[in-house]
């Protein structure tokens, strides 16, 4: 089975052709980051004019570097949301276009479901699992029972964890999206004991019963720390250092109280977890993760870093999978600028 995959919901125009074998014959992701980087952020009439200027040669390029032809498709997967509108749209008429031309399925694909299911293009990763969803826009603690049956215990109260990173990376001057550059400064921390006690940030919500997270907080305080701070190398890296390891146990001590719920959920079941998202690309994050993970005794799934962040990929593995189960989309469906995962029934 070949599924063409198109996603569009942000800033990468990306499309990848997927096998139900996991094999993923072409992928390209084409970032708009550049466009935006003037603007401190995403703007969405610049994406979604990106997007059109460049899906017809990103699916061009898929095509010549698979050598799949349009006949071969069995169906074509796009992003319908949640996300940026006009982007969505973008890539959902590609898509409906091609499947319709075509006369094969087309699968209107919840890009956080994308997210949740990218462990199982790579890897065996059965169900039911928790999911740590970390993203610019989510961050979330899901229970998976089976494609389309996602149960939410956990989300944000406020700020995403990647919008927290970007923001206050933009407070240092640094390049959007910021995740990264701030994890790049943080590895040049010569004295990370020095860091810790210099920028002495706290868990949010650290005393209260739940899978919620908040993150507006750990803003201020950064932003308080940072007009206090010379904007020398050495304090930025350390200060960096200390962000970035607040941010990572803010998740893992949410999650670390995810288990409890599993054992009473699952209390034959060795826990599962599984962490996607830009976010998850955070080399700290996965570090508190595993060490979670590992005296939970559960096992940890991650996927390689160019399948955290956006990409055509996990949108066609999505297809691939509700494929399998036939569960289709009319194409007269609409791009959802909102979209909750519970709603995903398929
Ligand atoms: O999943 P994603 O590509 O887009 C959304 O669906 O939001 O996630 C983008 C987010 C951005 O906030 C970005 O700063 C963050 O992921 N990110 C990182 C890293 N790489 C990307 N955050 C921390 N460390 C990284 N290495
Ligand atoms: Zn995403």
């Amino acid at each position: 089975m070949l599924v063409l995959g198109i996603e569009t919901s942000c800033d990468e125009t990306s499309c990848a052709i997927v096998d139900d074998n996991r094999r993923i014959h072409a992928h390209v992701i084409l970032s708009q980051t550049a466009r935006h980087a003037p603007h401190g952020g995403v703007v969405p009439e610049i994406a979604a004019r990106e997007h059109l200027t460049h899906i017809d040669f990103v699916i061009a390029r898929v095509l010549e570097q698979s050598g799949v032809t349009f006949s071969q498709l069995d169906g074509v997967a796009a992003t319908t949301g949640p996300g940026l509108i006009g982007g969505v749209m973008v890539g959902m008429m590609a898509g409906k276009a091609l499947a319709a031309s075509q006369n094969i399925p087309f699968i209107g694909i919840n890009h956080l479901e994308g997210h949740l299911l990218s462990p199982r293009l790579v890897q065996d990763c059965p169900f039911p699992y928790l999911v740590l969803l970390v993203s610019g826009g989510h961050t979330q603690i899901l229970l998976a029972r089976d494609v389309g049956n996602y149960e939410l215990w956990g989300t944000t109260r406020d700020d995403a964890a990647g919008e927290c990173f970007d923001k206050v990376a933009k407070l240092m001057g640094l390049p959007f999206p910021g995740g990264m550059y701030v994890e790049k400064l943080a590895a040049r921390c010569k004295d990370p004991s020095h860091a810790l006690e210099k920028f002495p940030f706290h868990i949010p919500l650290a005393h209260e019963k739940t899978l919620d997270f908040s993150f507006s907080g750990l803003k201020t305080a950064a932003r308080n720390m940072l007009e206090k701070t010379a904007r020398d190398e050495n304090s930025l890296a350390e200060f960096c250092y200390a962000f970035q390891n607040i941010i990572a146990l803010s998740l893992s001590t949410r999650c670390a109280q995810a288990f409890t719920r599993w054992r009473a959920d699952f209390p034959e079941l060795t826990p599962r977890f599984v962490i996607c998202g830009g976010v998850a690309a955070n080399g700290t994050v996965r570090e508190k993760l595993h060490e979670v993970c590992a005296k939970e005794l559960s096992t940890l799934f991650t996927v390689p870093h160019e399948l955290c962040t956006d990409n055509g990929a996990m949108i066609a593995w999505a297809g691939v999978e509700r494929l399998q189960r036939q569960s289709t989309t009319k194409l007269n469906c609409p791009a959802r600028p909102r979209w909750p995962l519970e709603e995903c029934v398929l």
